[in-house]
């Protein structure tokens, strides 16, 4: 295996051990020649869940001394990575299923070594144990109805990475709505006699209905659960797999994102939008803040708007003459600044991969969680300051917001 693709493909498989969580143990050895701790003779990389949610313990392993520090996912992975090849040879990673060891030479080539780990669930009760923590089961109807699973509950050929999303998505909105306050294990207020009034779930773009279906699959009859989407066939089609697998609180609507009605008077706790195109996701994200949801949750693709809007500064020019740079900078401006006017409305936002790269290359997400007054005056100096240093003065989200990103005025 030549050099990069070795370490490109370790890159890979931490990425999905991070971030979907399946990291047993990672270990880092032979420290190189060029460290710049050179007693610094081991790294070792544990799960722990701590009470701000799932982290990795990293105990840095000097000749007479010990120090831990704990991070959360993202975090952890880039750490992860910047050990490989600067600080460290050997790396030893451990998930459930397998292991895999990359080594690096006095030369620099890398040679990566894969095993299927000798604890991989093989036996039938193994394999049950394991089905009952998946958040939507394998032989769950409308996965065979809407084509992922086949018969016997096997992804179809071609939709294994489909499923992985779906799966991924289903933990990562529980954990969401459980961050948000909005998930509780009874439908009554502590010492109220009352039910909880069911939540307003609204995914825009809603597609053949995946994540839509996913999402009411999870919350049953604690949800109303809609799906917005433009395609009238789609629509069609998502209704009568709704009705067939008996999700009474799941129907699909012929609709625009940014015009759209649902519910009585739109009402909306949790807005959810994955790859609606380009400006759709400013037009969900401005629906869902105009509803007062507690939950945001999109990822956006195609972020066309900004790039031929940008002026960067001079200092960047020779780097943006190179189309792929210039497209992930309007990428990273339009998200950052999405993620910065979600914090000036007054969402705590959080911004992760939320698949592994190796699985799709859409895989940005962008979660609010309404938690604190909005409109804070410097915050809107701080993300006008950031739009006019690329010499963007106007963006969707910013434009429904009604912010004036050149004057930093507000109407
Ligand atoms: C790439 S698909 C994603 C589907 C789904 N959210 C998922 O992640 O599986 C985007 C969907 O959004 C719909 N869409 C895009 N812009 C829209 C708009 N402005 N109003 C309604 N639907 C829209 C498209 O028709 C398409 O079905």
């Amino acid at each position: 295996m030549v050099q990069e693709s070795a370490i490109l493909r370790f890159h890979s498989l931490l990425s999905s051990a991070f971030i979907e969580g399946t990291l047993v143990k990672l270990t880092f050895g032979k420290p190189t020649p060029q460290s710049q701790e050179p007693d610094l003779k081991n790294v070792y990389v544990r799960p722990v869940n701590l009470k701000s949610g799932p982290h990795f313990t990293f105990v840095y392993r000097y000749a007479t001394r010990d120090v831990t520090k704990n991070f959360p996912p993202a975090i952890a992975l880039e750490t992860a990575r910047s050990l490989l090849g600067t600080a460290f040879c050997d790396a030893h990673l451990f998930t459930p299923l397998q292991s895999a060891q990359l080594e690096i030479d006095a030369e620099g080539k890398a040679r990566l070594r894969q095993k299927v780990a000798a604890h991989a669930p093989t036996s039938r009760s193994e394999r049950h144990d394991r089905e009952k923590r998946r958040p939507v089961p394998l032989t769950t109807g409308w996965l065979h109805r809407l084509g992922v699973t086949n018969a016997e509950g096997r992804p179809r050929e071609g939709m294994a990475a489909k499923l992985r999303q779906i799966q991924k998505f289903a933990e990562i909105l529980d954990s969401l709505l459980k961050d948000a306050g909005l998930l509780h294990d009874t439908r009554s207020e502590p010492g109220s006699r009352t039910p909880r009034k069911p939540l307003t779930v609204v995914d825009m773009g809603s597609g053949k209905g995946y994540l839509t279906f996913a999402a009411a699959g999870m919350l049953r009859d604690r949800a109303h659960v809609v799906g917005v989407e433009d395609r009238q066939e789609l629509v069609t089609l998502c209704n009568e797999v709704a009705r067939e697998e008996k999700l009474d609180s799941l129907n699909f609507i012929q609709g625009n994102i940014a015009t759209a009605t649902w519910a009585e008077d739109s009402r909306c706790d949790v807005l959810i939008a994955l790859h609606a195109c380009d400006t759709a996701t400013d037009d969900a994200l401005a629906r869902g803040i105009a509803a007062g949801a507690k939950l945001l949750v999109v990822s956006p693709c195609c972020q066309k708007e900004l790039r031929p809007l940008m002026q960067p500064p001079a200092i960047l020019g020779d780097a943006l003459l190179h189309g792929i740079f210039l497209e992930r900078q309007a990428e990273f401006v339009t998200d950052a600044l999405r993620a910065q006017l979600l914090e000036w409305a007054g969402y705590r936002t959080k911004v992760f991969e939320f698949v592994s790269t190796e699985h799709t290359a859409r895989n940005v997400m962008i979660a609010g969680i309404k938690d604190r007054p909005p409109q804070q005056q410097g915050r809107l100096e701080r993300l006008c300051a950031f739009a006019q240093f690329y010499g963007v003065s106007t963006q969707a989200l910013a434009r429904h917001l009604g912010v004036d990103l050149a004057s930093g005025v507000t109407t």
